[in-house]
């Protein structure tokens, strides 16, 4: 059977909101020669694409429909006769699809790309038997690419030289990136010292993931930046860190940063995925999520400190070192929750609550 309907979570621009919307399909024909085509199994949700959809104004993201969806895991029905062999028809395969305004998206039961361009893409790993005792395999490799590639460029892209007496501080350690830098940190670089900053009920949960010190972000009589110094002064004994990494949105450091980064000259590095605010998903407005400070603030001459907002650009590289770390057990994606594709109204409203502990997955397995 050739025609199929392809339904899709879309939006037209900052206006509309995301529905599920359908079309006629032929799968022998609706591909390029470069091109495959994959039955989606599973999607994970990202904040990324609630910002994407809050920019498209009116007059700016055009009249036609855009499709949420970044993570995929799924299998290849169809292949273009110029695609590499690896993509053969029924390989099972995962990543992420990084794009903005398009027609394509992986919300979708039916996602047509070239995977030369997606690059982010890869054949998908065994998934060992405790993960898919709870979760099937497919929902387990939607659930990662986009947040351990995340923490992978920020590991790796900056040269920092890590040791065993290196330390990192992550703010936001309950985040699904916050959970991937630090099995990155502590199972694949071996990097002597994580703290974390979280909420005091994470705490116990977090520290069981691989963190060697938790510092909770609302403690009535600590502050979280005095509890900070105080770590550096008394357990670190005065050695600050190389890496101060913000996955939640903080500007509380920048006043007082020479007390916990080391030296600019030494390549310590403070790096942002989220700006200095915390963001709110459900401001569906340009000028809420408008700010140049980072960027000022990266580029500043005078700077005291090594400063980047990282965004994921699309690579293979994370790609294979996250399914080898999958494969073997010192990668465990946390999921939240899984929901019916269907069921996506609710499953955003949990990811704006800002509350899920790990990723929320769109199972597709009705859609087909
Ligand atoms: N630039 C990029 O390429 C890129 C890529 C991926 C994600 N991002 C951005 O990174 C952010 C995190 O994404 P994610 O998917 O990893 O997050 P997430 O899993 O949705 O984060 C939710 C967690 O944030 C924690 N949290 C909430 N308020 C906090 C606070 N004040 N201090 C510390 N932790 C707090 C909560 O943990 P507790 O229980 O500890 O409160 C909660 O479990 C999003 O804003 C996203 O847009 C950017």
């Amino acid at each position: 059977m050739s025609k199929v309907t392809q339904r899709s979570i879309t939006y037209v621009n900052n206006t509309t909101k995301p529905s599920i919307t359908s079309k006629e399909l032929d799968l022998d024909t609706c591909y390029g020669p470069n091109d495959i085509v994959i039955k989606i199994h599973a999607a994970a949700l990202n904040p990324v694409d609630g910002l994407t959809h809050a920019f498209c104004g009116k007059w700016t993201g055009g009249s036609g429909l855009k499709t949420y969806g970044r993570d995929f895991a799924g299998t290849i029905i169809r292949r273009g006769a110029n695609v590499n062999e690896k993509w053969a028809i029924d390989a099972k395969v995962n990543g992420q699809f990084k794009h903005m305004w398009g027609e394509a998206g992986t919300f979708t039961n039916y996602f047509i790309c070239n995977p030369d361009s997606v690059r982010s893409i890869n054949i998908m790993s065994k998934v060992p038997k405790a993960l898919t005792e709870k979760y099937n395999e497919f929902v387990v490799s939607a659930a990662w690419p986009l947040v351990y590639g995340t923490a992978w460029s920020t590991l790796f892209l900056k040269n920092q030289k890590w040791t065993p007496e290196s330390k990192i501080l992550v703010i936001g350690a309950s985040t699904s990136v916050g959970n991937a830098i630090v099995q990155i940190a502590k199972n694949h670089l071996k990097i002597g010292t994580v703290v974390g900053i979280c909420n005091s009920r994470a705490i116990e949960h977090n520290k069981a993931v691989g963190y060697d010190y938790l510092i909770p972000y609302n403690d009535p009589k600590v502050s979280t930046v005095e509890g900070v110094q105080n770590l550096v002064k008394n357990e670190l004994q005065g050695d600050k860190f190389d890496l101060i990494f913000d996955s939640v949105g903080n500007s509380e450091f920048f006043p007082v940063m020479d007390t916990v980064l080391k030296s600019r000259c030494s390549n310590s590095q403070y790096i942002t995925i989220v700006g200095d605010a915390v963001m709110d998903f459900t401001d569906n407005s340009i000028w809420g999520h408008m700010t140049f400070k980072p960027v000022l603030r990266k580029y500043n001459p005078l700077r005291k400190f090594n400063y980047d907002l990282t965004i994921l650009e699309n690579m293979y590289e994370f790609m294979d070192l996250g399914a080898r770390m999958i494969e073997d057990g010192t990668y465990v994606p946390e999921i939240d929750s899984v929901f019916k594709f269907a069921d996506f109204d609710q499953a955003k409203e949990k990811l704006d609550s800002h509350k899920a502990r790990g990723k929320i997955v769109l199972d597709m397995q009705d859609e087909w």
